[in-house]
């Protein structure tokens, strides 16, 4: 069964691991999915909840997904069970599926925005609203979103294809730098902008109490912490596996967590100053699947050549931010197929790339589609996921988490405090949001 697992290959550094959990949790998610969250009406009280959120669970559920990769030194598919029993195969199924449901889409998210950086960079941006989303029509529909779909994939499965070393590591030390470069500056150039206070205003500080209570904005904000720190569906659990059992894992689930939630306010502050700027709240918050590929080149296209230097860099940097999760979205259930059946990578690799590019299809063709399959696998599944996982550790597995935290020499105090928050913090939080947001989908299902 774990044929594979004594040649496990490891990150060649601390800084590589970092990088590459780093590169998985920024993604489209921080740019895309945090835009249309944060406007969807929660304003601030989304924006707090969803850093609340990150600080008081998913840390913990960060620790307890990268302790269990670590100490059963298998992928998702295997880990639960080398670590608890044959009872325990359904997490590892659910960590294997659900990284195929979001993989599905993901790629399609991608292809769109492949195809508006190559519109920009050699034809140019929209020059009305009307204008942007009949090229939006047009790139979310027929062959081009297939053939958007299917590059996004290849290009993925080629980079897993070479590895954790050779391929993972190596473009997300690339790669990475470079993002950040990119959202700085873009960052620093919205400020120019004449919208840019009104903006930030919408999203840090137009605080609404009532909203606190909203069950959409509830779900919004624990959907955006799992959802953009990769956890609850096994990356974490895979990428830890390729770690040494000297590293701290306290330390680096907080390194990564914080460059995400950094990245994901630094996005705010650039897709909110051009939205406002150019008046187009309505558009984005209408917040269809496709609001930010509307919105962002129509307010670009207004601001002539600069303009459309804004919007190549923009969607470069989150075609470059999708690549590095899109490959961790792949290396889950490729490294469950080699560990399972003593698969060879490149065997794994294009066999599920295969069933990747048939499963999203029916994504690809309708936006309603890809919305409900991001509700529920990029959704309600991940907060599940995070549930099951802290249980886990926290209850089922006290011993093996305790045996992780004290490899990590992290000191008593951090040690007892997030054990505390594992077994008696983190699930019914958890709980309590999935409660919430299994609701709220459901109403928006029967509305
Ligand atoms: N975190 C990624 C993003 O923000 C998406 C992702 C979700 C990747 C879940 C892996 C697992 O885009």
């Amino acid at each position: 069964m774990d044929s594979k697992i004594s040649q496990r290959e490891q990150w060649t550094s601390k800084l590589g691991f970092i990088l590459a959990a780093a590169g998985s949790a920024v993604g489209l998610g921080n740019l895309w999915g945090f835009a249309y969250r944060a406007s969807q009406g929660g304003g601030a009280a989304f924006v707090l909840l969803y850093v609340l959120i990150v600080l008081i669970v998913c840390l913990p559920v960060f620790v307890a997904e990268m302790a269990l990769g670590r100490n059963a030194m298998a992928s998702t598919l295997l880990a639960p069970v080398k670590l608890a029993g044959k009872n325990w195969y359904p997490l590892g199924i659910l960590f294997f599926i659900a990284p195929l449901g979001i993989a599905s889409y993901y790629s399609v998210i991608m292809g769109w925005t492949a195809d508006t950086l190559f519109h920009s960079l050699f034809f140019g941006l929209p020059k009305n609203l009307t204008e942007a989303e009949t090229f939006f029509g047009s790139i979310s529909s027929g062959s081009s979103v297939l053939l958007g779909h299917l590059l996004s994939l290849v290009l993925t499965a080629i980079i897993v294809s070479s590895g954790i070393k050779k391929g993972i590591e190596k473009v997300t030390r690339y790669f990475m730098p470079i993002l950040f470069i990119i959202i700085v500056i873009l960052a620093i150039w919205a400020t120019s902008l004449s919208g840019a206070w009104e903006g930030y205003k919408t999203f840090l500080l137009k605080f609404d109490f009532n909203e606190l209570r909203n069950p959409q904005t509830i779900r919004n904000a624990f959907t955006q912490a799992f959802f953009s720190l990769s956890l609850g569906i096994g990356i974490m659990v895979t990428y830890a596996s390729y770690l040494n059992k000297k590293s701290n894992l306290p330390k680096l689930s907080v390194g990564v967590a914080s460059l995400d939630t950094l990245v994901g306010l630094m996005a705010g502050f650039i897709t909110f100053p051009i939205v406002l700027t150019f008046g187009l709240s309505d558009a984005i918050s209408e917040s269809t699947v496709g609001a930010l590929f509307i919105s962002i080149p129509t307010g670009l296209g207004s601001y002539g050549a600069a303009g459309r230097i804004v919007a190549v860099a923009f969607f470069a940097l989150a075609y470059i931010a999708a690549i590095t999760s899109s490959v961790s979205l792949l290396e889950v259930p490729v490294s469950s197929l080699m560990d399972k059946f003593g698969f060879k990578r490149e065997k794994s690799v294009w066999l599920i790339t295969l069933f990747l590019f048939l499963a999203g299809i029916p994504s690809a063709l309708n936006l309603n589609i890809l919305g409900t399959v991001d509700s529920i696998f990029g959704g309600v599944l991940l907060i599940f996921g995070g549930f099951l996982v802290t249980f886990f550790m926290g209850w089922v597995v006290p011993g093996k988490f305790n045996e992780e935290l004290n490899d990590s020499k992290v000191g008593i105090k951090t040690t007892r405090y997030l054990k505390f928050m594992t077994r008696w913090i983190a699930p019914p939080i958890i709980g309590f949001g999935l409660f919430i947001s299994v609701f709220d989908l459901m109403k928006s299902w029967v509305s």
